[in-house]
């Protein structure tokens, strides 16, 4: 025993490094500095404007990297266009083979590119080892396994075309396999943009794929900083953006997409919360932290950087934690016995500095544990504040670094109210050995992925993606794979064909004059809460029938209408935690009520537009089939049981997104109206719906249908009025969730343009045309996807 003792003593660290020999070979061939990789081959390195790398550990020189310029990313984006159709053609079984070979590519290859991701970011090679690198196999190996099965699963789907992608530092081979490998997979061509600190794991990724036989454009690598990325934001050959990286930049993009016609997804940052209840496995819970925070370095946009101990065992677990701290390792990435590397460059070590001081200002106790630092590099030590403000700096603010703040909280209830405490949606992880409160808890979290006993688990067919500010759009498994597919039925939209102008009010009202018929029959009111409203303006506008007469008048809804609006569908939370079952209900009683008002609704709908009375008798039978149809969605549209490569299951789960906001366009007034409203209702989501502001009357009138249904009050509210300025207040309104904006053109942009407060979910049609009686077009899947956003719940089991 007392030999096992001594043995002990005597294990002490002593460094192991891994080999950088083959590394710095592929280094030193490219050694005059790179090119960018663009139609099979690097372009001449003389080329373009250049910047240095530096490794993150030493600071030393690393690679001389092209500054992409406009004409770069144009050659590129030509380069992936020229290579999509062909692309395209091979197959689905075709791009398989192609996808195969890449993750056998990566496999062959793995040690390479675990030593270049170490030497370029920083990070511990047992991480870009163990982790980033077999990831990114699996990644490869799960979504050839899409392609193959493309044309069955994905049979009404096609591919959006070309694809920029733009990555951050933290993960750049990692990052890299979750744009790429969905995108290729399903028939798209790709113009990447690595960050500028972190391009050579995608430049060597690029030189090996054409080596394993990838067809020359389909994908593409052009380095740069933030300008090469606008460049390629800004093209008009892209089809979409899918973008990784911060807030800001996210929200910048938003804005620079806005009524481009461009898809774009978001995946942003976090301040993810790490949840320990009194009944959890301590140790297992301290374990957990060490990942959560430190892994990466703490810069890992899904980091769990808020602890939240229930208030029993803060002290025990802090004084636990501490111990645990002090035998975290910080050295050089190559050495494979460290825990923490470098932090990727100085300006991040800084901005980590700084907000770590202001922490303490604002009040924190600060602890790291002793001991020394290797010098030259960005190297910050694992850091815990404690006695932190739910309102603090440290508290709210990313610091994207090894710093983790601890608070307290004393039951469930104020967990999930601490833990929503943010404006992100990202990630959370929860602690306990009481199973009914782990997964009581999870549905309550506010974020995309929550780890039930466990943290930062990752599989290529679960998805990943955030609530809220944390963007929107998902990465692995089926959610993912829509986002680079758009419906068949939408592919040949064309524009709207412009309406002749509503009359003039003086002139139809001298039309009305000298008809016969009609006079005004009343004035509409708006419909907030349950209750008809008069508008806050007290303004009203006339109605229109398509032959010109004034058929009477609605509500001319303000600012204050829409946000008295919202605030009704915010009160109005109940329906989004009523049963699939329930929602089922209200969906048939309100087909059933509109059916019995067929006729008068078939006769305002011919008065409204002219059409005749057999088509307005079509459009209302389709609105009530549509009804129905949502009504049997409610409870069909749901979630699956994943099983990842560990012990354990993660549940995607369909969640309700909230308050969402609809803009109604003019043609088929009922029929779009309600196939816009009703999918939003079969999910759980409240409403507030600007109806055609061309034909209200219809909506209005649905008023009744309304009133005799059993929704709650304040699931539906409708304001009529002028549609760009009511989109406008929807878009800028940060209690708003989404908005689904579909008319004239305008209105997308001002809906993707005006959303960047909250960064809401946008469903827009950029001006065209929808067929609203063609259910591939106008029904099903493709609108529930946009009325929900997927939790995953991880729960491995088992010892
Ligand atoms: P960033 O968001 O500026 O960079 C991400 C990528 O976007 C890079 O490839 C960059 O070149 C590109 N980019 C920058 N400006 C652009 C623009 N206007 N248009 C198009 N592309 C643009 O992130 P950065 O500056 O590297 O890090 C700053 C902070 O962002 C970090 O401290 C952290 O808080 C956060 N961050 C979050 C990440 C996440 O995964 N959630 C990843 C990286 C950073």
């Amino acid at each position: 025993n007392s030999s096992v003792a001594r043995y002990f003593d005597t294990m002490d660290y002593g460094p192991a490094p891994e080999s950088d020999t083959d590394a710095r070979q592929w280094l030193s061939r490219h050694a005059e500095g790179f090119g960018h990789f663009i139609g099979g081959r690097f372009t001449a390195a003389s080329a373009s404007a250049h910047f240095d790398t530096a490794e993150p550990a030493t600071g030393q020189r690393l690679a001389r990297i092209a500054q992409g310029s406009a004409q770069d990313v144009d050659a590129a984006v030509a380069a992936a266009r020229g290579a999509q159709a062909a692309w395209m053609a091979l197959g689905g079984h075709g791009r398989a083979r192609h996808l195969y070979a890449l993750a056998r590519m990566v496999q062959r290859h793995a040690r390479l590119l675990a030593v270049i991701e170490a030497l370029d970011n920083g990070k511990p090679i047992r991480e870009t080892r163990d982790l980033d690198v077999p990831l990114v196999v699996r990644h490869f190996y799960h979504h050839a396994g899409w392609a193959q099965l493309q044309e069955r699963e994905f049979a009404d789907q096609v591919p959006l075309g070309v694809i920029g992608q733009i990555i951050p530092w933290n993960f750049p081979l990692l990052m890299l396999a979750w744009k790429i490998a969905p995108a290729l997979a399903l028939g798209n061509t790709v113009v990447l943009k690595p960050a500028e600190f972190t391009p050579l794991s995608a430049l060597l990724f690029a030189e090996l794929a054409a080596e394993a036989g990838l067809p020359a454009g389909v994908l593409n690598v052009v380095t740069g900083d933030g300008a090469t990325g606008a460049a390629l934001v800004a093209h008009e050959g892209v089809d979409k953006i899918a973008f990784t990286g911060s807030t800001d930049v996210g929200r910048l993009i938003r804005e620079a997409t806005a009524g481009s016609g461009k898809s774009l997804t978001l995946e942003l940052g976090g301040k993810s919360p790490f949840i320990v209840f009194d009944d959890a496995d301590i140790d297992a819970a301290v374990e957990g932290v060490v990942d959560a925070i430190w892994f990466n370095q703490g810069q890992v946009c899904c980091a769990g950087s808020r602890l939240l101990l229930q208030e029993g065992i803060a002290a025990d677990f802090i004084e636990r934690l501490k111990r645990r701290m002090q035998s975290l390792r910080v050295g050089l990435p190559l050495d494979k016995a460290i825990d923490i590397g470098s932090l990727i460059d100085p300006s991040q070590l800084e901005r980590v500095r700084s907000l770590v001081a202001t922490g303490v200002r604002e009040g924190a106790a600060c602890y790291q544990p002793p001991g020394a630092l290797p010098a030259g590099g960005s190297f910050f030590p694992p850091t815990l504040l404690t006695g932190v403000h739910p309102a603090s700096t440290v508290t709210t603010e990313e610091i994207f670094g090894p710093v983790l703040v601890a608070m307290t909280f004393r039951t469930p209830d104020e967990a999930v109210a601490l833990a929503n405490n943010t404006r992100y949606g990202l990630a959370a992880s929860v602690w306990s050995e009481t199973i009914g409160l782990a997964l009581g808890v999870a549905p309550q979290l506010q974020a995309g992925v929550v780890w039930v006993n466990a943290t930062n688990l990752f599989d290529a067919g679960v998805g990943f993606g955030g609530y809220r500010e944390s963007g929107y759009g998902r990465e692995g498994g089926r959610e993912g794979c829509y986002e680079y597919l758009k419906p068949r039925a939408w592919a040949g939209r064309k524009p709207r064909s412009a309406a002749a102008p509503a009359p003039a009010a003086d002139e139809a009202d001298k039309a009305s004059a000298t008809g016969a018929l009609p006079t005004i029959d009343r004035t509409a009111k708006l419909f907030i809460g349950g209750k008809q409203v008069r508008p806050d303006g007290e303004q009203s506008q006339p109605v229109f029938s398509a032959a010109g007469h004034r058929l009477g008048e609605v509500g001319a809804g303000n600012r204050k209408d829409i946000r008295n609006a919202v605030a009704a569908a915010r009160a109005a939370a109940g329906w989004s935690s009523a049963t699939p079952h329930r929602r089922a209900q209200a969906l048939y009683y309100l087909a059933e009520n509109l059916s019995a008002r067929s006729g008068e609704f078939a006769a305002r709908l011919t008065s409204l537009t002219g059409i005749a009375a057999c088509a307005a008798q079509a459009e209302v039978d389709a609105a009530v089939s549509r009804l129905f149809a949502y009504g049997a969605w409610a409870d069909k549209y749901e979630g699956t049981v994943h099983v990842p490569p560990l012990r354990g299951v993660a549940l995607a789960t369909v969640e309700a997104i909230g308050v969402v906001g609809v803009v109604c366009p003019d043609e088929a007034p009922l029929l779009s109206f309600v196939s816009l409203l009703a999918p939003l209702l079969a999910m759980g989501n409240r409403t507030v719906v600007v109806p055609s502001e061309r034909h209200p009357l219809i909506a209005t009138d649905f008023y009744q249908v309304l009133e005799t249904s059993d929704l709650p009050a304040g699931a539906v509210n409708l304001v009529t009025g002028p549609a760009a300025g009511l989109a406008q207040t929807l878009a800028e309104h940060d209690d708003v969730d989404a908005l689904w904006a579909f008319g004239a053109k305008d209105l997308s942009r001002i809906a993707e343009r005006l959303s960047i407060g909250n960064l809401k979910r946008t469903l827009v049609d950029h001006g065209l045309a929808t067929d609203w009686h063609d259910g591939a077009a106008a029904e099903g899947p493709l609108f529930l996807r946009h009325a929900t956003q997927v939790k995953n719940i991880w729960i491995p089991y088992g010892e």
